[in-house]
C-alpha cells in the first residue's frame, strides 16, 4: 500500500505524474496536476477535528483508503469545512482535493446537495481523468456521504442517515449491484471480465441478462460509453 501523501512530499511525487500522451489514454489535465501537487483541504492535524463527523471508505478495486472529516452549520446544514486524507493514488488525491473545494465553496453545500455530488461532476471540474483512474474519483464522495451519515447520527437525526445497500443480483453467490459497479469501475467492460472479478452468474445463470444491463448502465454512467 502506498504511503500517505502530504504537500511536503511534493518533490518525491513529481515523477509519478509525468503524463504520457493523450493518445495512450494517460493524459492528466493541468487542473489534475495542480490539485495533485497542491492538494486543497488536506488533513494536517486530526486532533483539531476530534469532534468532527468522519467517514472512511476503502476501494475494493485497489485496496486504498480514504477519510473525510466535515464541520457543518447545524442551522443551515451547510458544510463549512472539509478535510481529507488518503492512502490512494494521485488521481484520488486530485479528485478528493477538487471535491473538497466543491463542497465548501460559495458558503458550503447543503448536505442534501453534497449527497448528490457525482464523480462525473468532480471529473468535469478536473478536466477528466484516464479511464482506468475513474474508480479513484469515487473514493472521496463515498467517504463524504459516510461523513454526512456520521454527522446526522451524532446530531441524533437518524432518520436522515442513508445507508447504501447493495441489491443482490446473484442469489447463489450473493453478488450485489455494488460488486458489479466496482468491477466496471476497475475496468471490466464485458460480462467475461466482470465474471473474472466477481463470478457473477456462474452459480445462477438466470441473472446474466440483468448483469449485462448493469454493465451497460455503469459503463454509460462512468465512461459515457
Ligand atoms: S486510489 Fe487506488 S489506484 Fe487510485
Amino acid at each position: 500500500m502506498s504511503q500517505p501523501v502530504t504537500p511536503a512530499t511534493e518533490d518525491a511525487r513529481k515523477g509519478d505524474v509525468v503524463a504520457a500522451t493523450k493518445d495512450k489514454g494517460w493524459f492528466y489535465s493541468d487542473v489534475v496536476k495542480e490539485h495533485f501537487f497542491h492538494p486543497r483541504n488536506f488533513m494536517e492535524d486530526e486532533s483539531a477535528y476530534a469532534d468532527a463527523a468522519m467517514g472512511m471508505v476503502g476501494s475494493p478495486a485497489c485496496g486504498d483508503a480514504m477519510k473525510v472529516w466535515i464541520m457543518v452549520d447545524p442551522a443551515t446544514e451547510r458544510i463549512t469545512d472539509l478535510k481529507w486524507k488518503t492512502f490512494g493514488c494521485g488521481s484520488a488525491i486530485a479528485s478528493t482535493s477538487m471535491m473538497s473545494v466543491m463542497a465548501t465553496e460559495n458558503g458550503g453545500m447543503t448536505m442534501d446537495d453534497a449527497r448528490k455530488m457525482r464523480p462525473q461532476d468532480i471529473m468535469e471540474r478536473l478536466g477528466g481523468l484516464p479511464a482506468r483512474k475513474i474508480h479513484c474519483s469515487v473514493l472521496g464522495d463515498k467517504a463524504l456521504r459516510a461523513a454526512i451519515n456520521d454527522w446526522y447520527r451524532k446530531a441524533g437525526k437518524t432518520d436522515k442517515v442513508e445507508v447504501e445497500q447493495g441489491r443482490v443480483i446473484d442469489k447463489v453467490l450473493n453478488v450485489t449491484d455494488h460488486d458489479i459497479e466496482e468491477a466496471v469501475l476497475d475496468g471490466a467492460d464485458t460480462l467475461l471480465k466482470v465474471q473474472a472479478k466477481t463470478k457473477v452468474g456462474t452459480g445462477d445463470p438466470s441473472c446474466i441478462p440483468e448483469v449485462e444491463n448493469l454493465i451497460r448502465f455503469y459503463k454509460e454512467k462512468y465512461f459515457g460509453a
